[in-house]
């Protein structure tokens, strides 16, 4: 005589079937509405992966090209825009004290000398790695004058709660009569 309570192979069997098909259904929806998801911001909104890649040799940093220190810190472009060039390595950014005008479209290029870093701006949306081998650019308008803090927020090793630096924003007008007396601006002391 059979046991009444037992379970009944071939429906347990059914019963796993049916649940591993939901679940087969489920991670295809999930697929392919991942896919869509790209496929839609790609074509609608023309986002794709980072394409523009910009490198630089981390060891000849200090000796040659946009990075050498002389040309470190902001610059007035002929356009009237401003460039600052920053370099992170373990433990500092350089230069320490970043000073940019108010009103004025800043482009940030950043590289690493050593490590991956981070490059992010207190009250702002500049948040960024900086890579050893590739040139980080980010673009930005600050409306006021203001004093931020620009620490490191990316673990580099045992000085890296120690990696600060500031970023200095003046009034257009005083940006631009020091520019005239001086090629590359910082407010490092
Ligand atoms: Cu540099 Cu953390």
């Amino acid at each position: 005589m059979s046991n009444p309570t037992a379970p009944d192979p071939h429906e347990s069997a059914a019963v796993a079937e049916r649940i591993e098909r939901r679940w087969a259904i489920l991670v295809c929806a999930l697929v392919a509405s991942t896919v869509a998801m790209v496929i839609y911001t790609g074509v609608h909104w023309s986002m794709m992966p980072p394409s523009r890649v910009e490198t630089i040799r981390p060891e000849t940093l200090h000796v040659q090209g946009e990075f050498i220190e002389s040309n470190l810190g902001s610059a007035v472009e002929p356009d009237g825009t401003v460039t600052v060039r920053v370099i992170a390595q373990q433990y500092s950014f350089t230069p320490q004290c970043l000073l940019v005008p108010a009103d004025t479209p800043i482009t940030f290029r950043a590289t690493s000398a050593d490590v991956v870093h981070g490059f992010l701006v207190t009250d702002t949306n500049i948040n960024s790695m900086v890579e050893p081998g590739y040139i980080s650019t980010f673009k930005t308008t600050f409306s006021a004058p203001a004093d931020h803090l620009m620490p490191c927020h990316e673990y580099c090793g045992t000085g890296h709660q120690g990696m600060w630096a500031h970023v200095k924003v003046i009034d257009r007008a005083d940006f631009l009569q020091m520019a005239a007396h001086s090629r590359r601006l910082s407010c490092v002391k």
